[in-house]
């Protein structure tokens, strides 16, 4: 008999997740530690990350939190080096962190450019090398990177974001390619619109308060866009990676999944 519980499982797995300290990186944090396994949690807000890494211990979890700036390649080994000395290895990378760009192409500035691609690309692919490296010492790894429903679209004044969402794709599965034969594998997921800090930036007043009625109106027009009627929340994610990191998705590798309510359906 096939027992759900031991292959969804993560008792004894090792994982970071990175922008743990908000949103889709939160939930999915407390999902893998739910599951059983010991999380570090990283972030730039490391406050935010030892909060959230505080409230999982408190739930009887293994987690430790960790600041990182994913843009910078030393802070990305420092983030591994820590799961590696705190537990002995790492089994599970989730490259969760990332940001927002908002503007038309034709006035892309070089420093946007550069500073966009730094964090969503850069910090994906830093991730990536330190996993495989820590991975391929024990046999093999699940990792999970965060692309965005930005990739099935062509959305005016996004472009930047879905190009560097469209490379973490790529990467995705070239990387698993790569990688396979190790035991690795490597898989991106593409979550529709999902309410979280990144998608309440358009919807404050310039107190910083939100404003509900640009919020609602938002809510509204994003539930349109779901054949189910519905806008995601960070858990929605946290359920698709929880599968992607754990066994019972060991025949699937260099895969987009898509928790998007059905919004980029073709119709
Ligand atoms: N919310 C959505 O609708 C949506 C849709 C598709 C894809 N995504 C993607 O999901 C991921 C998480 O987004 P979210 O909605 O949870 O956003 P969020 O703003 O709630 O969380 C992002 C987290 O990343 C952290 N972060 C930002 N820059 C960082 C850096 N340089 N180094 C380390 N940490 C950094 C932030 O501090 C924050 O805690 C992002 O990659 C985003 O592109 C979000």
């Amino acid at each position: 008999m096939h027992d759900p519980r031991d292959v969804f499982g993560l008792d004894g797995r090792v994982a970071c997740v990175t922008g743990a300290a908000s949103g889709i990186g939160s939930a999915v944090a407390e999902v893998l530690a739910g599951a059983g396994a010991r999380v570090v949690l990283g972030d730039l807000d490391a406050a935010g990350a030892e909060e959230n890494a505080a409230a999982l211990r408190d739930a009887g979890g293994q987690a430790i939190a960790h600041a990182v700036d994913v843009a910078k390649r030393e802070q990305v080994d420092a983030l591994i080096a820590r799961a590696t000395s705190e537990w002995g290895g790492l089994d599970i990378l989730c490259n969760v962190a990332g940001v927002p760009a908002d503007g038309p192409l034709a006035e892309l500035s070089d420093d946007e450019f550069e500073r966009v691609v730094g964090i969503n690309v850069k910090g994906t692919l830093f991730g990536c090398q330190a996993a495989i490296a820590a991975m391929s010492q024990r046999g093999g790894g699940s990792i999970i990177n965060v692309a965005s429903g930005a990739i099935d679209l062509a959305v005016p004044n996004y472009g930047l974001y879905a190009m560097t969402k469209a490379a973490i794709t790529q990467l995705s599965q070239t990387l698993a390619v790569e990688v396979g034969g190790q035991g690795i594998r490597v898989n991106v997921i593409a979550p529709g619109v999902t309410l979280t800090n990144f998608t309440k930036r358009h919807l404050k007043n310039e107190d910083g308060s939100l404003n509900p009625e640009r919020y609602e109106g938002f809510v509204d027009a994003m539930k349109a866009g779901s054949p189910l009627g519905m806008v995601g929340e960070p858990i929605d994610q946290a359920w698709l990676v929880l599968y992607l990191a754990s066994d019972a998705s060991r025949f699937c590798t260099g895969q987009i999944w898509r928790a998007n309510g059905g919004a980029t359906i073709p119709r």
